[in-house]
């Protein structure tokens, strides 16, 4: 009885825990036992010294003290944050949790950072009470031996701060966000034609007048801006702080500049860089606008070129975004200036012509050291073999470049648009732009779907889009990220993910996490059918 009561608790212990992850490790297995934190509890960290202070803060804003730093013993109870020399895979790690110490060991301090994420989520739930504090002067984490590393190394969120601004705290706590589920890239979508949002020294106007619009239009309040004024942009001391906040939690900030489309802010800063060279505002009311850059014009390039001058300075990602989603071609056909680039670079067409466009911007930036992404519709009239393609419009566009040895980021918005509705139920819901993303849809994503074994080699991995349009209040973005990242995540981060039943059921853990931090996420997966009606295999 005795020995069955315990095999029960093993079992129990199992199911709680050891599948509570998310997203979840390559293995964990459950151990006999719990390391106790307490405060004679040191940490060990001589090969990520900037960790120590990440697990410290965490640790004092759970139990109100921080530990000491303490070298090498086994004779106390210590928390040890190694270097693992070889045999471990980017970003992963190994995370033992024994009685009498927890050892973890990374190649890199992403991996070491993710160790620490995991060991976050394995704490008592209790812990994250905002009163904690005063309760926990000793916590239990379970033992557990988990060796892990994520499938993608591309793992990303697009914030569109361009339809409704989010100022730098708003944009510290998405980071924070993001970290908490193991996505390493912040695409951050600086300008659209309704609003310009970065500051550039060389073109003022950009954000002195591109960063603003109204008043005037009258706007139904769903727009967020309203008819009034609106508007907002990061001067380039808060870009810096902003890449340094994502650096620290091992986040990438990928700037996007919008080209050729989408640049209405711009042209009411700079009109000659239109084709028509004047009457451009900056819209309200958002939308695909038939006013672009002029392709036939060098001051567009000049201009474009010396932005990203003062981009690539900001920002050391790998990877600049330079759009190139939604140009319509009116302007170009009736614009003689577009019509001389084409006959004088023998181009077939305005299609070829934006290839032109993108492939001189990206041998720009080459020049620079950097690799471009674009939306999927930088293929249409041609694509150099070094871009990376942003799939949108579906899987279609990424299956495309990957086949024909192009790198690519899936993120369609068959699965990734979390601006879409996570409901059917539109009556109680906060606005989304339409459509229908249930949680179970972002999970189903298969970013190696029609692709061979060599074909997926191009894959670079996920992203989930926050596009703003109707999206003015954080916890509105709070609302339709959540829990949909989750699922972003694991799809990003986990090998052997074909279970959504077994999702479920592990979001239990994280969902108590979103109730304490006083999360406000969408509750429909938790819905008493939801899973029951999940569609089998997802
Ligand atoms: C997009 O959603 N227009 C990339
Ligand atoms: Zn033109």
């Amino acid at each position: 009885m005795k020995s069955s009561l315990s095999l029960l608790f093993v079992l129990l212990g199992l199911f709680c825990h050891g599948q509570n992850l998310i997203p979840r490790p390559e293995r964990a297995d459950k151990r006999e036992g719990e390391f106790l934190v307490a405060k004679q509890t040191e940490i060990y960290s001589p090969a990520f010294p900037d960790l120590f202070d990440y697990l410290n803060d965490h640790i004092e804003r759970v139990c109100g003290y921080r530990l000491a730093a303490g070298g090498h013993r086994r004779s106390i109870q210590q928390i040890s944050i190694e270097k693992h020399e070889g045999g471990l895979s980017e970003e992963g790690y190994l995370l033992d949790i024994s009685p009498s110490r927890i050892t973890i060991r990374a190649n890199d301090r992403g991996g070491a950072f993710y160790a620490l994420q995991t060991l976050f989520q394995l704490m008592p739930v209790s812990v994250y009470r905002p009163d904690a504090a005063q309760h926990a002067e000793t916590f239990a984490i379970p033992c557990f031996h988990i060796e892990d590393a994520p499938r993608f190394a591309y793992r990303g969120v697009m914030l569109d701060v361009s339809r409704n601004f989010s100022d730098k705290a708003a944009v510290m706590r998405y980071i924070d966000w993001i970290a908490r589920h193991k996505l390493n890239t912040l695409h951050w979508h600086l300008t659209d034609d309704n609003g310009w949002r970065v500051e550039i020294k060389k073109y003022p106007e950009l954000t002195s007048r591109g960063a603003w619009r109204g008043p005037g239009e009258v706007l139904p309040p769903s727009y967020g801006s309203g008819n009034e004024r609106y508007g907002g942009f990061y001067t380039q001391d808060e870009a810096r702080e902003i890449v340094r906040y994502a650096a620290d939690r091992f986040i990438t900030v990928i700037p996007e500049i919008e080209m050729p489309g989408h640049a209405m802010a711009a042209l009411a800063a700079y009109p000659s860089l239109g084709c028509l060279g004047e009457g451009y505002e900056v819209p309200s009311v958002w939308g695909v606008k038939e006013d672009v850059f002029c392709a036939g014009n060098d001051s567009t390039f000049r201009l474009l070129e010396d932005v990203l001058t003062e981009v690539i300075d900001l920002f050391p990602s790998e990877y600049i975004h330079i759009g190139g989603d939604e140009c319509p071609k009116v302007r170009w056909k009736a614009c003689p200036k577009c019509q001389k680039r084409i006959r004088d670079e023998k181009l077939k067409d305005e299609f070829e012509l934006q290839s032109y466009f993108v492939q001189r911007m990206e041998k720009f930036l080459n020049g620079k050291g950097r690799k471009i992404i674009g939306w999927d519709e930088i293929l249409e009239g041609g694509l150099s073999k070094t871009a990376t393609v942003m799939s949108w419009r579906g899987s279609a566009g990424g299956i495309e470049a990957a086949k024909s040895g192009n790198h690519v980021i899936m993120a369609p918005n068959t699965h990734c648009y979390l601006d879409y509705y996570p409901t059917r139920d539109l009556e109680n819901e906060p606005r989304g732009i339409g459509g229908f993303l249930p949680i179970e849809m972002v999970y189903a994503l298969d970013p190696h779907e029609g692709l061979n074994a060599h074909e997926r080699e191009y894959i670079l991995g996920v992203q989930g889009n926050l596009w703003t349009e109707f999206i003015a209040e954080l916890d509105h973005a709070e609302y339709m990220l959540l829990p949909r990242l989750a699922a972003i995540a694991e799809v990003g981060w986990s090998y052997d993910r074909k279970d959504y039943p077994d999702f479920y059921r592990r979001m239990a853990s994280l969902r108590k996490q979103y109730d304490i931090n006083g999360y406000d996420y969408g509750k429909h997966m938790f819905a008493a059918d939801s899973a029951a009606t999940a569609p089998a295999g997802r």
